[in-house]
C-alpha cells in the first residue's frame, strides 16, 4: 500500500507517461489531477506507441482503475475520441471515472484561447490552444460547465445558454470573431454527455476507498512545476498547478497520504511554447538533441526548444513538490556529444551570482546560466538495465546531476519503452 505522485520538474515532456505505465505495472490505481487535452504523455511497448491526453498512463494494465479527477478540464469530443482510438487498439477502457466536479471544455474556450492569443501579438503565451485557459477562467469566475452539468441534459442547455450568450457577447464585439452555434453545440454535446455518464465516479470517494483498501495508488501529474501557474515563469505557464499541492486539491485527497514524489526530468531540458528559458542552446549542439530525440511536442507537432541541464529549475522543482526522488530520463540522447554542460547557478547582470530561481520575470532578466563542463560519451546505453553497466562518465553525469539538484536520482531512463529504465536501490 502507498501513494506516490509523478509530476514534470522542468517545462513538461520530460516523460511523466512512461514512467506512470512503468510505476502503473505496481498500482491498483492512477489518478490524473489537473490540465487537460493540453497534455501528451507517450507510453512505448513492445514497439507499440501510444499518446495519451487525458486518459490517465495506467490504461495499458487492464486492472488498473483509471481516475480523472475535480481539478482536470475535460474536453468531451476530444476525450471520445481519444477512447476509440484506444479500443479500436484493443485497449479496454472500462476502467475509467471522471468526478462530477470536472470542468467541461467547450467550442466557446477553443475559440477564445485562439482570439486571446492573436490579440496579445507578438507576446503570446504560445499555449496548445485546446481552450485550457478560458475553460480555468470560467470555473474560477464561477460560471464553468461540470461533468455533472453534461450528462444531465436540462441541466447542461440551461447552463450553457446562459454562459454561451455572454461568451459569445465577447467573442464577436471584444474581439470580432465568430460567435458558436449554442443550440446545435447542446444538441452535440448532449450527445457526448450521454456516451460519457456511465463514467461518472466520485475520485475523492473512490481514491480514499483504494486507499483503505490498501490499494496502490498513482497521481500523475500533467505539465510541470515551471508551467505552474504560481510556481512556474509566469504568464508563461498553464493555468493549473501541476505542482505536488494540486494533487490534493484536484484529487480531493489530504497530503498526509502521499508517501512519494517523484520528479521527472530530462537529462538536459525541453521548453515548447514561449517564455524564459536560460539554458536553452541556439546552436547546432541544440539542433542535434533535437533530432536525436525527437523533440517535437506529442500533442501540437511543434518542435521544441532545446538547453542544457538546469539544476535551477531542478532545485527549485525539488523544494515546491517536496520531492523525495528524481527520474532523469533521455540520458542515451546525450550520446555523441563531445561535451555536456550543467547550469549550476545563474550569473546576474550585475555579477552577482544566484542559486535559487527568481520568482519574477524580471528577477529572470539579465541572468545568465553559470556552467560547469563534464565529458560526453558516444556509447549507446539503451540496452543498459543498471547503473554499473552505464559508462563511468554517464555516473558521473547523473552523480553529478545528484548532488546539484539535492535530491536522489532514483531512475535512468535510456530509451522510450518501458524495458528502458534503470532503477537504482
Ligand atoms: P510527458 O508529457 O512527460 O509524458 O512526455 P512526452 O511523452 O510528451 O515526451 C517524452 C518523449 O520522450 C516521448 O516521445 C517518449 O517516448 C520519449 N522518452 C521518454 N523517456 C525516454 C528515454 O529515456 N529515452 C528516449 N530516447 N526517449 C524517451
Ligand atoms: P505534458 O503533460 C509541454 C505549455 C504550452 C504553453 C503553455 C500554456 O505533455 O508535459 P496551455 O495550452 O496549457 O494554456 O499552454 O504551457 N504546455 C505544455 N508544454 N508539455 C505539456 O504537457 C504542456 N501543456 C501545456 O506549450 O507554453
Ligand atoms: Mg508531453
Amino acid at each position: 500500500m502507498s501513494a506516490s505522485i509523478v509530476l514534470g520538474t522542468q517545462w513538461g515532456d520530460e516523460g511523466k507517461g512512461k514512467v506512470i505505465d512503468i510505476l502503473a505495472s505496481r498500482a491498483d490505481v492512477v489518478v490524473r489531477s489537473q490540465g487537460g487535452n493540453n497534455a501528451g504523455h507517450t507510453v512505448a511497448n513492445n514497439g507499440q506507441t501510444y499518446k495519451l491526453r487525458l486518459i490517465p498512463s495506467g490504461i495499458l494494465y487492464k486492472d488498473t482503475l483509471c481516475l480523472i479527477g475535480a481539478g482536470v478540464v475535460l474536453n468531451p469530443k476530444d476525450f471520445l475520441g481519444e477512447i476509440e482510438g484506444m479500443q479500436a487498439r484493443g485497449i479496454s477502457c472500462d476502467n475509467l471515472k471522471i468526478d462530477p466536479r470536472a470542468h467541461i471544455v467547450l467550442p466557446w474556450h477553443i475559440e477564445l484561447d485562439g482570439l486571446s492569443e492573436a490579440f496579445r501579438g507578438g507576446k503570446d503565451i504560445g499555449t496548445t490552444r485546446r481552450g485550457i485557459g478560458p475553460a480555468y477562467m470560467d470555473k474560477y469566475e464561477r460560471s464553468g460547465i461540470r461533468f455533472y452539468d453534461l450528462i444531465h441534459p436540462e441541466i447542461f442547455a440551461e447552463k450553457a445558454r446562459a454562459t454561451g450568450r455572454l461568451r459569445n457577447e465577447i467573442i464577436t464585439k471584444v474581439f470580432g470573431g465568430t460567435p458558436v452555434d449554442i443550440e446545435a453545440m447542446i444538441e452535440e454535446y448532449t450527445e457526448y454527455g450521454k456516451r460519457l455518464a456511465k463514467y461518472e465516479g466520485d475520485v475523492s470517494v473512490l481514491t480514499y476507498e483504494a486507499q483503505k483498501a490498501g490499494k496502490t495508488i498513482l497521481f500523475e501529474g500533467a505539465q510541470a512545476t515551471l508551467l505552474d501557474i504560481d510556481y512556474g515563469t509566469y504568464p508563461y505557464v498553464t493555468s493549473s498547478h501541476p505542482v505536488s499541492g494540486g494533487v490534493c486539491t484536484g484529487t480531493g485527497v489530504g497530503p498526509k497520504m502521499i508517501d512519494e514524489i517523484y520528479g521527472v526530468a530530462k537529462a538536459y531540458t525541453t521548453r515548447v511554447g514561449k517564455g524564459p528559458f536560460p539554458t536553452e542552446l541556439f546552436d547546432s549542439t541544440g539542433d542535434y538533441i533535437r533530432d536525436k530525440g525527437g523533440e517535437y511536442g506529442t500533442n501540437t507537432g511543434r518542435p521544441r526548444r532545446i538547453g542544457w541541464f538546469d539544476s535551477v529549475i531542478m532545485r527549485h522543482a525539488v523544494r515546491v513538490n517536496g520531492l523525495t526522488g528524481i527520474v532523469v530520463n533521455k540520458l542515451d540522447t546525450l550520446a555523441g556529444i563531445d561535451t555536456l554542460k550543467i547550469c549550476t547557478a545563474y550569473k546576474k547582470a550585475d555579477g552577482t551570482i544566484i542559486t535559487d530561481f527568481p520568482p519574477t520575470l524580471e528577477g529572470l532578466e539579465g541572468c545568465e546560466p553559470v556552467y560547469e563542463e563534464h565529458k560526453g560519451f558516444n556509447d549507446d546505453i539503451s540496452g543498459c538495465r543498471s547503473f554499473e553497466e552505464l559508462p563511468e562518465v554517464c555516473r558521473e553525469y547523473i552523480e553529478r546531476l545528484e548532488e546539484l539538484c539535492e535530491c536522489k536520482i532514483k531512475m535512468v531512463g535510456v530509451g522510450p519503452d518501458r524495458e528502458q529504465i534503470i532503477e537504482r536501490d
